[in-house]
């Protein structure tokens, strides 16, 4: 298990290149179980969770390669081989479901394992099953996997979630796209991974209307083609990356990063004291004086403030003069990084889905540990802003939806090293 260590050294300055979206890549990936045809997909982040996809597709007898240094995805599904996504692989990344309406839709049935407990809360995939049999399928729970049949192939119909779902809403989009007749998907998410899966999906020729909407129709077509489709840009890695000159001083342009993809989010960064402008190659931030002042944040679904960038966001916090009052309100638990902040000097109270942070001067460097892929940078972030070195143990978290983290941030100027344990 590798370690990083980050001392505070004062502002950043220079530019960050920002990758291709973790989460979109995870959905693209299984698309390919929907077509004969190869799927290129360029613009991939070289990360650990694309990795366990690969490894997921491959057992079901796809073929991944992964060219350009991992950054062009060639996959291929000639036919699927394998209609059984094991729990071995499931366990380790919840964005497995995912593979389910794909082969369903194509071959009429598929068996894939429950992805069990996660680290942020109980997540169920109940809305993802329920879409499938509002198309049709027959569901059953059996050891831990759900046995899913349609033996006539899916039918078109009205799919209504009670709340909004990104998975749900991408794996029953793939699923309508081969379903006999029209599906009108209501309540769907509309985040820009969905609306970067439907742009893909239309080139491999599937009639999908509303995408970015919370009404997406789709109608159904026997069959769909091989694409080449870049991956919309991460813009949770934007915005961790933005928080690192608006807690450190100085001046970065997140090279790639596009205001529309963080609209709520760059708004509560103004209201901190953040600026950020539009450049040519992206967004350049950079902190209208030394103080941040406290703001409150509550996560939604899109276009709302994302709880994915919770954790990042009360890193910056800690040091804001004031109090600001942080409401999750999509995930119960996702406050783990709340009493790690507090290791490095931050006053966090917790009380249930809210978190009150009641800024101080300066952090102090102190051990810590990543409990979650968004906990982990953001005790990173905390780090470059603290006096002193600051060791963050079980990094791998980070290795699932950061890559060169490391290297990103040493490129402006940070005082950051990972140390491997051997
Ligand atoms: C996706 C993202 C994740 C992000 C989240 C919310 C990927 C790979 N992951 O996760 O990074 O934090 O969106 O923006 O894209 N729920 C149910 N039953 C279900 C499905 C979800 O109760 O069948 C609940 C979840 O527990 C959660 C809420 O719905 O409380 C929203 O979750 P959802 O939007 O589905 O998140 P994911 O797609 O898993």
């Amino acid at each position: 298990m590798d370690t990083i260590f980050v001392t505070g050294n004062g502002p950043l300055i220079g530019q960050i290149p920002i990758a291709g979206a973790k989460n979109a890549c995870l959905t693209l990936m299984p698309a390919t179980l929907l077509s004969d045809e190869p799927l290129t997909l360029t613009n991939a982040p070289r990360l650990s969770d694309i990795r366990t996809m690969t490894a997921l597709l491959t057992s079901l007898g796809a073929e991944v390669s992964s060219l350009q240094d991992g950054k062009v995805l060639a996959l291929s599904s000639h036919a699927i081989g394998n209609h059984t996504a094991d729990y071995d692989i499931v366990r380790k990344m919840r964005a497995s479901i995912l593979v389910l309406g794909p082969m369903l839709a194509r071959d009429g049935h598929a068996i894939v394992s429950l992805p069990g407990g996660c680290a942020i809360g109980a997540r169920p995939v109940d809305l993802h099953l329920r879409a499938m049999e509002a198309l049709g399928a027959e569901m059953e729970l059996r050891d831990g996997y759900v046995h899913a049949k349609a033996p006539g192939g899916l039918k078109g119909g009205i799919v209504e979630f009670p709340f909004v779902s990104v998975g749900a809403t991408e794996n029953i989009l793939m699923a309508a796209t081969l379903a006999k007749g029209t599906t009108v998907i209501k309540r769907a998410a509309r985040e820009p991974e969905i609306v970067d899966l439907a742009h893909c999906l239309r080139k491999m020729g599937a009639q999908i209307e509303g995408e970015g909407t919370d009404t997406i129709t789709v109608q159904g077509v026997d069959k769909l083609r091989g694409a080449t489709h870049p991956v919309v840009t991460d813009r949770i890695e934007l915005g961790t990356y933005m928080l690192a000159p608006a807690i450190c001083g100085g001046e970065v342009e997140l090279l790639g990063g596009r205001r529309d993809l963080v609209g709520a989010f760059c708004d509560k960064l103004d209201e901190a004291g953040v600026d950020v402008q539009e450049t040519d190659n992206g967004l350049m931030v950079k902190r209208r004086s030394d103080h941040i002042k406290a703001v409150d944040v509550a996560t939604e679904p899109y276009p709302g403030f994302p709880t994915d960038l919770q954790a990042q966001m009360m890193a910056l916090l800690c040091t804001a003069d004031g109090v600001s009052v942080l409401e999750e309100k999509i995930f119960e638990n996702r406050f783990m990084h709340a009493p790690e902040l507090t290791r490095m000097g931050a006053q966090i109270d917790v009380q249930g889905g809210t978190a009150t942070v009641t800024g101080v001067k300066k952090l102090k460097g102190a051990p810590v540990m990543a409990t979650d892929l968004r906990a982990s940078v953001s005790l990173i972030l905390a780090g470059l802003a603290a006096e002193g070195a600051t060791k963050v143990s079980r990094v791998y978290h980070l290795d699932r939806g950061y890559e060169h983290v490391v290297g990103k941030l040493k490129g402006v100027g940070a005082n950051i090293e990972r140390v491997s344990d051997q």
